[in-house]
Parts: C-alpha cells; sequence; structure tokens
C-alpha cells in the first residue's frame, strides 16, 4: 500500500479515536461503567456472596410485592408540559422544618455492615454530603453515638422497633435524643417476621454462620472476604450486651424477632412513645387508608407508606398505589412518605405528583454500599438529584411545588 495511503487511514482514525485515561482507582473504574441503579445490582451481586446478596436482595414468599412495588410506577405516563423555561431548577425542600436537597430520606436498614466494613457511616456520610436524611436501624452495626459522630451536622433520622423490652426501646430513643436526631420512625408492620424464603433456603443467620458454603462463598469473593475478615465482628451495635442475642451468637432473624418483638404494640402506644419523644413521629409501614386515618387522629406528624420493601406480607399494597387515596384523606395534616421501589429521579417526581411529600429507599443504596462502598451511594444519590432534575426539565416544572397532580396520569 503506498505510503500516503496509509497516512490518509492513519489521519482518518486519529480523527475518530478517542481513549479515555486510564482509570487508576478500581472502584471509580467500576463506577464508570455503571448507568442504573439495576447495574449497581448486578455488580453487587457478583461481589458479594450469594447470601448477602439474597439476604438484601429479597423479599417475602413468592416476591410478588417486591416486583409490584417497582413496577408499579410504570403504570404511571407523564404529561408533559412544553416551553416553560427551565434554565433554572429547585429540587430543595424542607422535611419536617429541616431543609433537605431533595426530597429523598435513606430509609432504616438492618444489618447494613454486612454490604461493607463501614456500613452505616459511609451511608450517613454520603447522605449528609448529598444534604439528606439518613435512618439508622435499630438492627443497626454501628452505634447512635459513632453515627452521629460520622454526621454531625446533617439530618439523622432513629428507627425502633418496639421490643418487650420497653425500657430498653426507651433508652434508645432518649440516646438518639442526646446525639441530635430528628425524626423517630416506628415501624409497626413487624408484628413477625415475613417468610424471605431465599434466607430460608440459605439458613441466613445473623451474623452469618462460617460454614463450609460460607467458606466456599468467600473464596470465589475475595474482596467481600478480605473487607469482613479484617474489620472487627459485626454485631448489633446499639444493643450489644442487651438481649440474649447481640450478634455474637448466630440465630435467624426470624428467632429473634419472635423472640424480642412485641406482638402487643397497638395504637396506644403511640401516647407512650410520647411520653419520652417530642419530635416528629412516622409510623413506618401504614398499608391502607383507614390506618393513615388513624394515624392523622392519633397526632403522629409522618405516614410512611411502606410494605418493608415487600419483605413482610406479600400481596401488600404497593406504597405509590396509596399516595393519591390516602392524601386525599390526611391532607397536610401528615408528611406523607412513599417509601419501597423507587429505583430513578421519574420514580420521585411521580410519588410527589400523586401527592407524597418525599420518598425513601433501601436497597439501591445497600446494593450500592456492596458494589462500590461509599462512593457507590455517592454515586446512587448523584444518579437520583440528576434524574429527578432531568424529569422536572423534560416534564415543565422548576421547583417541587410546581409538580401536580396533572403531571402524571395512570396509563389507560
Ligand atoms: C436489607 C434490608 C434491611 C432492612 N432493615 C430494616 C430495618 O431494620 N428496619 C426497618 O424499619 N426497615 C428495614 N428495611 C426496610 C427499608 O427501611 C425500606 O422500607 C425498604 O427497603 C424500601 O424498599 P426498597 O428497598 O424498594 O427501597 C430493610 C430493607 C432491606 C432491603
Amino acid at each position: 500500500m503506498p505510503s500516503n495511503a496509509i497516512a490518509q487511514m492513519w489521519r482518518t482514525f486519529r480523527s475518530v479515536a478517542q481513549f479515555d485515561s486510564f482509570e487508576w482507582n478500581a472502584t471509580q473504574r467500576r463506577l464508570k461503567r455503571v448507568a442504573s441503579v439495576d447495574d449497581l445490582r448486578r455488580i453487587a451481586k457478583r461481589r458479594l456472596p450469594a447470601g448477602v446478596f439474597d439476604y438484601i436482595d429479597g423479599g417475602a414468599e413468592d416476591e410478588r410485592t417486591l416486583g409490584t412495588n417497582s413496577s408499579d410506577f410504570s403504570k404511571l405516563e407523564f404529561r408533559p408540559r412544553v416551553l416553560r423555561d427551565v434554565s433554572q431548577l429547585d429540587t430543595s425542600t424542607t422535611i419536617f422544618g429541616r431543609p433537605a436537597s431533595m426530597p429523598v430520606i435513606l430509609a432504616p436498614t438492618g444489618f447494613t455492615r454486612i454490604a461493607h466494613s463501614q456500613g452505616e457511616l459511609a451511608v450517613t456520610r454520603a447522605a449528609a454530603r448529598a444534604g439528606i436524611p439518613h435512618s439508622l436501624s435499630t438492627m443497626g452495626t454501628r452505634s447512635i453515638e459513632e453515627v452521629a459522630e460520622a454526621n454531625p451536622e446533617g439530618e439523622k433520622w432513629f428507627q425502633i422497633y418496639t421490643w418487650k423490652d420497653r425500657g430498653l426501646v426507651q433508652e434508645l430513643v432518649e440516646r438518639a435524643k442526646a446525639a441530635g436526631f430528628g425524626a423517630v420512625w416506628l415501624t409497626v408492620d413487624t408484628a413477625v417476621l415475613g417468610r424471605r424464603e431465599r434466607d430460608v433456603r440459605r439458613g441466613m443467620t445473623l451474623p452469618p454462620k462460617l460454614g463450609p458454603k460460607t467458606l466456599v462463598d468467600g473464596a470465589i469473593h475475595p474482596a467481600w472476604t478480605w473487607d469482613f475478615l479484617r474489620a472487627e465482628p459485626i454485631t448489633f451495635a446499639n444493643i450489644v450486651g442487651r438481649h440474649d442475642e447481640d450478634g455474637s451468637t448466630a440465630i435467624s432473624l426470624a428467632d429473634h424477632v419472635k423472640r424480642q418483638f412485641d406482638q402487643a404494640l397497638s395504637w396506644d402506644d403511640i401516647d407512650w412513645l410520647r411520653s419520652f419523644w417530642d419530635g416528629p413521629i412516622v409510623l413506618k409501614g401504614i398499608q391502607t387508608v383507614e390506618d393513615a386515618k388513624q394515624a392523622v387522629a392519633v397526632g403522629v406528624e409522618g405516614i410512611g407508606l411502606s410494605n418493608h420493601g415487600g419483605r413482610q406480607l406479600d400481596d401488600a399494597p404497593t406504597p405509590v398505589s396509596l399516595i393519591e387515596v390516602v392524601k386525599q384523606e390526611v391532607g397536610d395534616q401528615a408528611t406523607v412518605i412513599c417509601d419501597g421501589g423507587i429505583r430513578r429521579g421519574s420514580d420521585i417526581v411521580k410519588a410527589l405528583a400523586l401527592g407524597a411529600d418525599a420518598v425513601s429507599l433501601g436497597r439501591p443504596y445497600f446494593l450500592a454500599l456492596g458494589a462500590a462502598g461509599e462512593p457507590g451511594v455517592d454515586w446512587l444519590l448523584e444518579f437520583l438529584r440528576e434524574g429527578l432534575e432531568r424529569t422536572m426539565a423534560l416534564g415543565g416544572v422548576r421547583s417541587l411545588d410546581e409538580i401536580s397532580r396533572e403531571l402524571v396520569a395512570w396509563r389507560r
């Protein structure tokens, strides 16, 4: 081939060839290939031992509610308005009088260090950077005080289950108050534990048992195993030494709930909580209009429309399907939070258009932590913010106040 032809080919190749600079940081390299929550989930599935992934990802029984929590968002379509000057967008809001950069709350999840040794500390720092509330679970693996130290300025909520040992619950709430937590979720959908069949099948215990299966699983997930073995043992950090099962003896989660949770919890107990907590209370696990009305009647400030991410009662109604009917009944008497199934910024806009004041989510950040540690959670929160802004711009709204019922319609 003549040399001028080769030179021409080289010039043409140079004009189109683009080489990204090599990313030396392995986590950032991984995140560069991520485009969605589904991608984070796929990476978490690859990196985490199967039992750990299934504990996070799984739902109750046939997992129908787990599926519909998300897929019900696709029953809504947008009615976008155009030519509205969307050059300036504002995603900020206030939740219980405290500013938030967007209407998103990180929901409480138990045993968060199972995905990454930093656990709740990584999550709370990422939430603080993003300017949104982070919720610490009673079943958390970092203590109230550790979380407060990692996130002294940001908004923090504490979640309680009511145990038979009421004194201990009161103690925890008082510690949370002293540490500057601003709201309490009272989870009301866990009288007994839902049957999570992936966990049953894998014999999942808390903490995880180190049997031959775990060892094999660990060997084929070396990054997780290395991180797990180098860190101090995982415990229920807030109640170490206070329960028979403080994290040092492996038992199933179902057995823990059966032994410790108070199945007699009732509406009268809201007054009991009120007697030592004067901040906002959000009932987490409201699933009917009747209970939403009763929640307002007993004076709680927040209604968490939630089925525990499809982990409790399978075939429970989806949070998104409840927003509108609940909002019509309760109006502005309570802050309505749609918890479950949120995977994109567009889901947030849909929930708000139906009348929710904010949304909360669990698996997306837990899986992000498993996929890429703290930078994974940062990535997720930026992804949600961008998605929220993009949907607002494409829908023709500039602020959350402009998101109205007219922005969405149920598909025919
Ligand atoms: C692994 C895992 C652990 C959870 N632990 C708790 C918990 O300790 N307390 C609680 O109230 N909810 C818990 N939840 C439920 C979440 O707070 C939230 O309701 C749910 O994850 C929302 O659904 P999503 O995962 O589709 O976002 C947990 C959820 C997951 C996935």
